[in-house]
């Protein structure tokens, strides 16, 4: 068996409603979710050892360490019935862990096409091992851009903006425990709404709306962390013509159509309570730069 080299890039959402508490124990959402160009880089290749060895190396290695979802979706392919023999992984991280950027996610969907063949030989569609793995699972294998209903596993592909949006990310330095779980139990169901806010700025894709529609975790997090608020007004005053959360948090966001723009913005904000990052959307097409 050969070497094999998978892109694991993140996403943004551009607005996510939470419509209410399912009977499941999970909520009812409506996002749009599009992959951009930061990424990390997993190896596969045939371990010596009996077991599964993971080496992490990259950004905050012992906090992706903790959420890892790679040896996990190994096991869950094996236990579907593929045959994979014991791995020797290295896992470059450059997305920052448990920031509502989706590594861990990406992660295991890279995971899944990285072994694809073993699943079609057992007869097990990717997808099925990877809504049991997370509810963005299925995204990662899926399009670029989608608007997700259900837990965020229900997907309809958008068309895709057109190349030379900028993205500028600014993750502040806080962990936070069990955060999606958590980051759900804050939130209100007075805040729950309808989810038209997001179909609506569906409809007008590739066109997206300038600013996204609301995403509901953002009241709850500036409500945990009202320090937050100052990073946010930051990114305003550097020029950032929005601010908006991405997933559950807590990494904000804003787009610029050029490059020289984003970096300008990112340029201008210098506190150490953050990681900056500048990335594109990316169109699945080739690898992310
Ligand atoms: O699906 P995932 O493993 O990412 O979800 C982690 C936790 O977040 C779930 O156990 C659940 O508590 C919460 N969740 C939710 N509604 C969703 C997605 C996640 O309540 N749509």
């Amino acid at each position: 068996m050969t070497r094999r080299v998978e892109f694991a890039c993140a996403k943004i959402n551009f607005g996510l409603e939470i419509l209410g508490k399912r009977p499941d124990g999970y909520h009812e959402i409506r996002s749009i979710l599009c992959r951009i160009s930061l990424h990390d880089t997993i190896t596969f290749a045939p371990s010596h050892s009996e077991v599964d060895i993971l080496s992490i190396s990259g950004n905050d290695p012992e906090v992706a360490m903790e959420d890892n979802l790679v040896v996990l979706a190994l096991n869950a392919m094996r236990v579907a019935g593929a045959c994979i023999p014991p791995q020797q992984v290295n896992l470059e991280k450059c997305i920052p862990a448990a920031s509502g950027l989706g590594g861990a996610s990406s992660n295991a969907a890279a995971t899944l096409r990285a072994f694809a063949p073993e699943l079609e030989r057992a007869g097990v569609a990717p997808v099925t091992v990877g809504s049991s793995l997370g509810s963005d699972v299925p995204f990662f294998l899926n399009g670029a851009v989608c608007l997700a209903s259900g837990r965020g596993e229900r997907l309809i592909q958008l068309p895709e903006p057109p190349q030379g949006r900028w993205i500028i990310l600014a993750t502040p330095s806080i962990a936070i425990p069990a955060k999606t779980a958590s980051m759900y139990a804050a939130v209100s169901p007075e805040w729950w709404s309808s989810g038209d806010a997001v179909e609506t700025a569906a409809q007008q894709f590739p066109e997206a709306p300038a600013t996204p529609p609301r995403n509901t975790f953002e009241r709850a997090l500036l409500r945990r962390f009202p320090d937050l608020r100052a990073m946010r007004e930051s990114m305003i005053a550097a020029g950032a013509p929005f601010v908006a959360l991405t997933g559950a948090g807590p990494t904000f966001y804003t787009m610029s159509p050029s490059e020289r723009a984003a970096r300008q913005i990112a340029n201008h904000l210098t506190s150490t309570d953050m990681t900056v990052r500048v990335a594109r959307l990316w169109n699945c097409s080739g690898a992310p730069a």
